[in-house]
């Protein structure tokens, strides 16, 4: 069965003491939702990954990295390996998320590679895509996403059992308050959805979980979980609070 899947990128913050008491409280509160159809992952900076996994060691909590490299060691000064990664218990990593493309100059090439990398490695890459507001303005949308999962996907020809997930951020909703309508996410979704087919059999396809990411809150979760093509949330700030991002896990279906 494909579980929804509800994914908290903390991006650069938390503290050890902070993600200590965030653990406190979200494990707690976590016993009194019923898990049986979802997955819940929290990506911590790199530097809290270890400490996270103790602290919710033998919980359903799944760790994800933000980001990983395509190569198992070497010089690669700022880097960490998808090996390294595995070693501490991690299961997924966000690939090309906004920030990394448009702070960082990641472009898509890039992007594949580290997603290609994570893949080797047998961990699940979620690879990010989303248009910016200009770019949505000029109907590029479909365009841009296209090329995207073309060169984000190059390198994972065959996906057979394995995992693969999809994540689907337009840039003008990250962190800006300003969500999707569940219309607007569906018909990315649904083009996401095509492309897959398109790689790897409709089958295939159908397995592969898309989520949404954009100022996701306990309030608009519902009706964006509702909608056929979306499969889970990738949540930026409400995942920060263990009550919000508890609430928005309560929620969804
Ligand atoms: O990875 C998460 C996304 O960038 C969404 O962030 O929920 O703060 O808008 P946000």
């Amino acid at each position: 069965m494909k579980k929804v899947l509800l994914a908290g990128n903390w991006k650069m913050h938390k503290t050890l003491s902070e993600v200590k008491a965030y653990f406190e409280k979200f494990l707690k509160d976590l016993e009194t939702i019923d898990l049986s159809a979802k997955e819940i992952m929290i990506a911590p900076p790199f530097t809290a990954l270890a400490y996270s996994r103790k602290l919710t060691e033998g919980s359903p909590i799944k760790l994800g990295a933000q980001n990983a490299c395509w190569e198992e060691k070497g010089a690669f000064t700022g880097e960490v390996s998808p090996l390294m990664l595995k070693e501490l218990g991690v299961e997924y990593v966000i690939v090309g998320h906004s920030e990394r493309r448009h702070i960082f100059g990641e472009t898509n090439e890039l992007v594949g590679k580290r997603a290609e990398g994570v893949f080797r490695f047998g961990l699940t890459p979620i690879l990010c895509v989303g248009e910016t507001l200009e770019e949505r303005q000029q109907n590029k949308t479909l365009e841009v996403i296209k090329s995207q999962l073309e060169a984000g996907l190059n390198g994972i020809k065959e996906v057979g059992g394995r995992d693969l997930v999809i994540a689907y951020e337009p840039v003008w909703a990250i962190g800006t308050g300003i969500t999707a309508t569940p219309e607007q996410a569906e018909e990315v979704h649904g083009f996401i959805r095509d492309f897959l087919s398109g790689l790897y059999g409709k089958e295939k396809a159908e397995t592969i979980r898309i989520l949404y990411g954009g100022s996701v809150t306990p309030e608009n979760i519902e009706s964006l979980i509702k909608q056929p093509n979306i499969d889970g949330v990738l949540v930026g700030g409400a995942s920060l609070d263990p009550d919000k991002f508890l609430k928005i896990c309560a929620v969804a279906l």
